[in-house]
């Protein structure tokens, strides 16, 4: 080991030494571009060239367009950066290059630069493939563990809980009022404990997948009105959707069921008292998502995106690793099994399930594949 080493001044009183932003952008490890006129690229630092695998001097003569596949996302956030002249942010997209033998999974940063009118500032943050996977897969195995359980509690738990329902209807008949009230406290625990294990048994259900296409739209529109005649009667509701998304395959009981979860989730974490409280549902259609799937060289495509955001206290950071796990809960009277349920029937889709959240702003997107028939139509998946 070598001794203490003395580290170089970077300022001296009175005396600013420059910084030289080369360096500093070259020390960044995220990859950084800046676009100029007709999609240029007259910007990148070493990370860049690293990602695109180009020297710098190289890449500065291309056009983006050179770089990544037509009709890439990261083309689509520049020319709306450039329209707009605002910030724009994509998460977990597939740049679509041909230069990349596996797909490369990004989120995406994009803005103008104030002093440099029309250029364009992009800053790609490389998702590691296995964070995706083993997100999805740890909600698999989660639900997968309640699902014994599950088959169990509703024999076990269910019968001897509707005898006592019964016995305590009857009692319920010939005694005084005070005795009554104890008797319908009695009911209304068996029916709290019935309903908990119907949630559950619902992870014991292993059986294959009834698909239809299901228009995720009208799904999308039910849930908002169940949510506007009870538990979100005080929230404003935003609705972005891409009215060209296909159908999803699935069971559209079960979507509703999910989109529930979510969206009471949502309107939870906003709380009552909120008066500008906001939930978002966006539908897009993104033909650049890809997940490879574990042993085996196949990957699968989950094009249709649906999220549900919302303006609420966000998720505390210490839940978030366990956040799809069943019994993860924060509520006095949650069972925990919302998102548990959510992550089985997105999985039984073939979907996947992951969530962003920071004070004020959660949102949570499903990933989901479409039909072979549509993807084989033309709709490139
Ligand atoms: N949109 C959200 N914003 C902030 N926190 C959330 C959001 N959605 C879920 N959470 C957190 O995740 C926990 C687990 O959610 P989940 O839906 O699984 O159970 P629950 O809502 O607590 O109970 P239940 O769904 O049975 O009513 C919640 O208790 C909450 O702390
Ligand atoms: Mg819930």
């Amino acid at each position: 080991m070598s001794g203490p080493t003395k580290k170089p001044n970077l300022r001296r009183v009175g005396q600013p030494q420059p910084i030289q932003a080369d360096a500093l952008l070259g020390a960044l490890p995220h990859p950084l571009l800046v676009i100029g006129e007709g999609l240029t690229i007259v910007y990148a630092n070493t990370a860049a060239e690293d990602f695109f695998q180009m020297s710098a001097g190289v890449l500065c003569r291309r056009s983006l367009t050179d770089m990544v596949a037509f009709g890439s996302p990261l083309i689509a956030l520049v020319e709306q950066v450039q329209r707009n002249g605002t910030t724009v942010n994509e998460y977990a997209v597939d740049l679509g290059s041909f230069r990349f033998e596996a797909p490369k999974l990004v989120d995406l940063y994009g803005g103008p630069v104030s002093e440099m009118p029309g250029r364009v500032l992009i800053m790609l943050q490389q998702r590691s493939m296995a964070q995706m996977i083993e997100r999805q897969l740890t909600h698999r195995g989660a639900a997968r563990s309640v699902s014994g359980l599950a088959a169990v509690l509703a024999h076990e738990i269910k019968n001897p809980l509707s005898g006592i329902r019964g016995a305590a209807q009857l009692l319920e008949a010939e005694r005084t009022d005070s005795d009554r009230t104890l008797t319908q406290l009695i009911c209304a625990e068996s029916d709290r404990i019935c309903k908990l294990v119907d949630r559950m048994e619902i992870f014991g259900d292993e059986r294959p997948l009834q698909r239809e296409p299901v228009n995720i739209h009208d799904v999308l529109d039910h849930v908002k009105q169940i949510a506007l005649t009870g538990f979100a009667r005080q929230i404003k509701f935003v609705e972005n959707y891409d009215p060209s998304l296909p159908p999803v395959p699935g069971s559209r009981d079960k979507l509703i069921q999910v989109f529930l979860n979510l969206v009471k989730n949502a309107a939870e974490a906003i709380g009552e008292e909120r008066a500008d409280g906001q939930i978002t549902l966006t539908t897009s259609f993104r033909p650049g998502v890809r997940l490879s799937v574990p042993g085996s060289q196949a990957r699968v495509s989950l094009p249709l995106e649906i999220a549900v955001e919302d303006n609420g206290a966000g998720v505390p950071t210490d839940l978030m690793p366990h956040l799809f796990d069943p019994f993860i809960t924060t509520k006095p009277s949650g069972t925990g099994l919302g998102l548990a349920l959510v992550a089985k029937i997105i999985g039984d889709h073939g979907g996947i399930i992951e969530c962003d959240s920071r004070p004020r702003f959660t949102v949570f997107r499903a990933l989901m594949p479409m039909a072979e028939s549509e993807a084989s139509q033309g709709r490139q998946a």
